[in-house]
Parts: C-alpha cells; sequence; structure tokens
C-alpha cells in the first residue's frame, strides 16, 4: 500500500468552521466600513494564516494600518471566531466524517492533522477528537503558512513518515499547493477538488477509502 497515513486539514474538511471563520471576518469588514467582503475574498482566505487573511480584508479598505492596529484586529476577530466556536460540540462531527476515520484507522492508516489554525487544539476538543489522531501539527508550529508545505512535512515528521507515504486532504487550493510542494499526495474537496493540481478529486470524504486500499 502506498500510503501509510492521511493527513487532514481541519476547516472546511473534518468540520464546518470555515463558515465561523467567514462571518467572523464578515462582521470585523464591517466594524472598519469595508462592506464589500464577500465569499469570493473568503474563498481566497482558505488555508491561509490569520494574519494573511487578514490582509485579503485590509486590501479592500482606503484606511492604512500600522503593524500594531493590525495585530489587534486579527485579536478582535479571533475573539468573535473563538465565540462561535464555543458553542461546538460533539454534534458539530459529520457522521460521515466520523466512520471515514474510524475505517480508515481500522485498516491500519495513520492519521494526523495539518491545518494553518492557531486553535486546532480547541476545535478537536469540541469535536470530542481530543487525543485522537496519531499527530497534530498547526499553526502555532510553524513559521511559513500554506502554500508552503511546512505544517504537513511537520505531521510527516512527527508520524516518522516519508511524504510520499502521506495523502493530505485539504479544502483549499493553498493546501493542495503546499501538500504537492511537499512530496505528499493531495486529495481536494470542494474548490480543490475542482483544482488542476488536484491528484485525487474526492466528493465527499468517505471516497478516501477507495483511493487508499
Ligand atoms: C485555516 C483557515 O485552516 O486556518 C483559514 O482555512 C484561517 O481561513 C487559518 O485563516 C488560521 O486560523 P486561526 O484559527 O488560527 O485564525
Ligand atoms: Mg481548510
Amino acid at each position: 500500500m502506498k500510503y501509510r497515513a492521511v493527513i487532514f486539514d481541519l476547516d472546511g474538511v473534518i468540520c464546518s468552521t470555515d463558515e465561523y471563520h467567514f462571518a467572523a471576518w464578515k462582521q470585523l469588514a464591517e466594524a472598519i466600513g469595508v462592506t464589500d467582503f464577500s465569499r469570493a475574498d473568503s474563498e481566497l482566505q482558505r488555508g491561509v494564516s490569520r494574519m494573511e487573511s487578514l490582509e485579503i480584508i485590509l486590501r479592500k479598505s482606503e484606511r492604512r494600518f500600522s503593524e500594531e492596529e493590525k495585530i489587534a484586529l486579527a485579536e478582535r476577530k479571533n475573539q468573535i471566531y473563538r465565540s462561535m466556536l464555543e458553542g461546538m460540540s460533539e454534534a458539530d462531527l459529520p457522521g460521515s466524517v466520523r466512520t471515514t476515520l474510524f475505517a480508515l484507522r481500522e485498516r491500519g492508516l495513520k492519521l494526523a492533522i495539518g491545518s494553518s489554525s492557531k486553535n486546532t487544539a480547541f476545535i478537536l476538543e469540541r469535536l470530542g477528537l481530543g487525543g485522537f489522531f496519531d499527530a497534530v501539527a498547526d499553526g502555532n508550529m510553524i513559521s511559513r503558512g500554506k502554500p508552503d508545505p511546512e505544517v504537513f512535512l511537520k505531521a510527516a515528521e512527527l508520524l516518522a513518515l516519508e511524504p510520499c507515504n502521506c495523502l493530505v486532504v485539504e479544502d483549499a487550493v493553498a493546501g493542495i499547493q503546499a501538500a504537492l510542494a511537499g512530496g505528499f499526495g493531495a486529495a481536494g474537496l470542494g474548490g480543490a477538488a475542482k483544482f488542476e493540481g488536484t491528484t485525487y478529486p474526492l466528493s465527499s470524504l468517505s471516497d478516501l477509502l477507495a483511493i487508499v486500499t
């Protein structure tokens, strides 16, 4: 078997926190007078770090912000986002995701998370997945965000596996680019399924079971 592990992105793959990201950024955008922050803009934020996501909004503002102000804005968004996450529970882990995770583990695959989010541990805890994964690499452990492969290389290192033996699952084009740059297989959901570089386009997470046989 070529793949010995699956490394999952978190937001938009394991859970629908991508919707909360959008709602929280929208709220922040409106507070600083950016009224045309759209879902198309939000697509560009998929997979990229918090500060880079902020820049995508600030491009739409006529005001110029200092580095200190930017840090404060990112923190403000994170507080809005965290209050949304507080309401999450195990019920927010889709049954099909749970079933797929257990089926993959049953087949002997190692399972890991490779996420840009600094809220990864909190989200996994809310979903009842604290301690479930064999390795978790997140935004607190890296200095370069996707499309740089650093977070996936960190996950592979924690698993003690070569990238070519790990399959990355992503909903973001930046994440697919990161996976390919690191020498990983790349499976894509949603927008990432339509991206030309994606090795395995998925219509649902359970399609993985046909790839890693
Ligand atoms: C990624 C999301 O998973 O995490 C991005 O796709 C987000 O939209 C990034 O900006 C950072 O998340 P956080 O939770 O650290 O603000
Ligand atoms: Mg994602």
